[in-house]
């Protein structure tokens, strides 16, 4: 691409962020849609001064990873209702000096579901884990009418989650089949590099249940192949990572995504 003074800058603040896949994804969506604009890594400890260099530098959108989801809140002009009740957001748009917060992680979550149930309305979930990702995906599930039962190894997190979404808990030590329609994995555990590891035992899994993990490298966990074996419907990681990015796209944009390949781009650097 030629960079000019118009080229718009994007970027991902986080710390460390030698994990993310977002600026190929990003910058192979800006060339397909032909964008002038380039994404940026923008390795970042401290928070405080982001959405003030953000304004002085004309830098029109960022993504927020680990560790400063929830702390960019309170640096923010504004925050987008759904970020405001989950207390979290993982994108930032500058609209002319005005730097608003939004959390795509919940549509991501959402779209990646509705690939392969009909309705969420009525059905019994299971999210495993109670922590950024968990709480985005609990309330986007709350919005969308599911039975939530949260379960987490460390039980006083798990218990404020489930009071702020108003459902049931379980100890992460104690999670058993129990009717379960949906399961969400939303730990760490198994994630590369030790990718033999599951949060759970197969005996919460049941022929037909849908169950998602949101690690997308591997980009099948341990903790699917498992479900695969007990005849789960499985959803990988690498979908609700490509649609939180496509909302990002579209926020930042104006524009519809080219999902297909901002898929195919993630799955040709982490293999199938
Ligand atoms: P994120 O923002 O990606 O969700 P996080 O806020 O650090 O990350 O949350 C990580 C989640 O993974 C938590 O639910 C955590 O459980 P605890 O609350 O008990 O810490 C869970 N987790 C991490 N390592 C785990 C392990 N070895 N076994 C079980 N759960 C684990």
């Amino acid at each position: 691409m030629n960079i000019s003074p118009d080229t718009k800058v994007y970027g991902i603040i986080g710390y460390p962020l030698t994990h993310s896949l977002s600026p190929i994804m990003h910058n192979m969506a800006f060339k397909e849609k032909r964008i002038n604009g380039v994404y940026l890594y923008f390795p970042c400890k401290y928070v405080e001064g982001v959405v003030a260099g953000m304004k002085s530098l004309s830098i029109r959108g960022l993504s927020v990873t680990i560790p400063h989801k929830e702390k960019i809140c309170h640096y923010v002009d504004e925050l987008d209702s759904l970020a405001k009740e989950i207390g979290a957001a993982n994108t930032l748009i500058n609209k002319e000096g005005f730097v608003i917060g939004y959390n795509t992680d919940a549509y991501g979550a959402i779209s990646a579901l509705k690939k392969k149930v009909n309705t969420i309305k009525g059905k019994n979930v299971l999210i495993i884990g109670a922590g950024g990702a968990a709480r985005a995906i609990a309330f986007a599930l709350k919005k969308e009418g599911a039975k939530l039962t949260i379960s987490n190894r460390t039980i006083e997190k798990g218990l404020k989650l489930a009071d702020n979404v108003d459902s049931k808990f379980c100890p992460l030590s104690h999670i058993s089949e129990n009717g379960y329609d949906i399961i969400v994995q939303t730990t760490s555990v198994g994630m590369y590099p030790d990718t033999d590891k599951s949060p759970v035992s197969k005996n919460i899994f049941k022929k037909g249940m849908i169950v998602m993990d949101i690690i997308y490298n591997p980009v099948e966990t341990n903790f699917l192949k498992t479900a695969k074996k007990c005849g789960c419907i499985t959803i990988s990681g690498i979908e609700m990572f490509i649609y939180q990015g496509a909302k990002q796209f579209e926020l930042w944009t104006g524009k519809d995504a080219p999902i297909d390949l901002m898929k195919k781009t993630v799955l040709n650097i982490i293999g199938r």
